[in-house]
């Protein structure tokens, strides 16, 4: 089958481009031009006994498919949280072709046989990619180290025991000179247990107010400049996951200036909402680490801006009803994103002028495929069409009865948002696409 895509505005991964025609053949693009003769085209696929399908894209955008480098697809164990089938649906609505799904399942991913699961189910799902990330310790309980060569070797992308911060440094501290020795990046959920102390929302005027027990930036920007420290001394690579506090976002600068092979993620929750845009208690706002001010929401978008935030991840974590509707004291932590993610950036950032379109189509298409080694996230003659279609003026109200995701808990409910995935395509294969198209 080939698809032709006519008058489209395309980001190919680095640049916007105004108006382009696509040619995708198979699983690859095969041509992009200014114009492309649809009669030539027509000629050549009859010649190989092709189908074609034309999408007029006038005022539309074309992007990679986005890369999400932080989502719990809660299987095995949590399945009534969200499997990987249905969290592959809601990132391919989303325009997610390429997913990483962290290791807080049950059983934990501390072994080869459940990255061997992970991949087993998700290789017959809908076409998006999921690569499992390993824990770094077993049962993500901060004792002992899991086995890396048995996780590399069965194929994940980088170890974490997100959801949980490592508290001992000295076993960090050997984690990091393993995964340098095997050339594995670990993705570091900063926070010191003693400093959060069972705290439930950021230590600021809201958790004043709900009289709520806070979680201070110190929980967080401490393991960040410690594990800065430690991945020095290994030369490793850390990754650190949704920073929330501007004083982390302050070590990480020093860090890079200096060399340090460290990189980092941002969510948009943490992006677009302050502790002042919490507008009830309820579960749907509580979110590890927590949404922090507005000044640390200042700094997040600053440093997204200048590339010392390099990505933006939506750390996607679906809970039950039950799980999220009595209270913030009482719910679990997190929140959906990944049926959102787009809307949400454009809408807030983008057209408010805080953000460009280019700098936040990057942080989720080529800056994670660079820093993860993934062979997408770019669109040129010869790649992978992995793509999705994004039509800018389309508006619509969040509701989460429509989302694929098991997972209702989104902050964004009712949000009135522009720019929609419409399309969204695996190696030239559309696998989601609104009823409306
Ligand atoms: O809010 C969060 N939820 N933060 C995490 O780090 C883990 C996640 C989850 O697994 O629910
Ligand atoms: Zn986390």
């Amino acid at each position: 089958m080939a698809v032709l895509i006519k008058n489209v505005q395309l980001f190919d991964g680095r640049q916007l481009h105004k108006s382009k025609d696509i040619l995708i053949e198979n699983e690859k693009i095969v041509a992009i031009e200014d114009k492309i003769d649809e009669r030539l085209v027509e000629n050549a696929i009859e010649d190989n006994y092709q189908d074609i399908v034309k999408i007029n894209a006038a005022g539309k955008l074309l992007t990679p498919g986005f890369i999400d480098m932080h989502v719990h697809l809660r299987e095995p164990g949590f399945e009534y949280k969200e499997t990987i089938e249905t969290g592959s649906k809601a990132a391919a609505k989303g325009g997610f072709t390429t997913i990483a799904c962290m290791p807080n399942t049950k059983p934990v991913t501390d072994s080869k046989e459940i990255v061997e699961y992970i991949y087993e189910k998700a290789n017959v799902n809908n076409g998006v990619k999921v690569y499992p990330i390993g824990a770094i310790t077993i049962g993500e309980k901060g004792q002992e180290l899991t086995n890396f060569q048995e996780l590399k070797d069965a194929g994940i992308i980088a170890l974490s025991d997100d959801g949980r911060g490592v508290q001992n440094a000295k076993l960090m501290q050997e984690a990091f000179n393993n995964a340098k020795s095997l050339e594995i990046p670990i993705i570091i959920h900063a926070e010191d247990d003693s400093l959060a102390a069972s705290g439930h929302l950021h230590d600021g005027q809201k958790a004043k107010e709900l009289n709520i027990k806070g979680i201070p930036s110190t929980s967080e920007s401490i393991m960040v400049a410690r594990d800065i420290l430690l991945a020095e001394s290994a030369k490793a690579h850390v990754h650190f996951a949704h920073l929330s506090a501007k004083e982390s976002v302050d070590w990480i600068e020093v860090a890079k200036a200096k060399g340090i092979h460290v990189t980092c993620e941002v969510t948009p929750q943490h992006l677009v909402m302050c502790d002042e845009d919490i507008l009830e208690d309820h579960g749907n706002y509580k979110v590890n680490p927590p949404i922090r001010s507005n000044e640390d929401q200042n700094a997040l978008i600053d440093a997204l801006n200048k590339g010392v935030i390099d990505i933006i991840a939506t750390d996607h974590a679906p809970h039950s009803d039950d799980e999220k509707n009595s209270g913030i004291e009482k719910s679990y932590f997190g929140m959906t994103g990944l049926e959102t993610a787009f809307a949400v950036l454009y809408t807030k950032l983008v057209l408010t002028g805080k953000i460009s379109l280019e700098r936040v189509l990057e942080s989720l298409t080529s800056k994670p495929a660079e820093i993860f080694n993934i062979n997408r996230g770019h669109i040129f003659v010869g790649s992978v069409a992995d793509m999705v279609l994004i039509d800018l003026n389309d508006k619509k109200v969040v509701e989460v009865d429509k989302f694929e995701s098991k997972g209702k808990n989104s902050p964004f409910i009712n949000w009135d948002l522009h720019g929609w995935p419409v399309l969204t395509m695996v190696a030239g294969k559309v696998i989601y696409k609104d009823e409306r198209v």
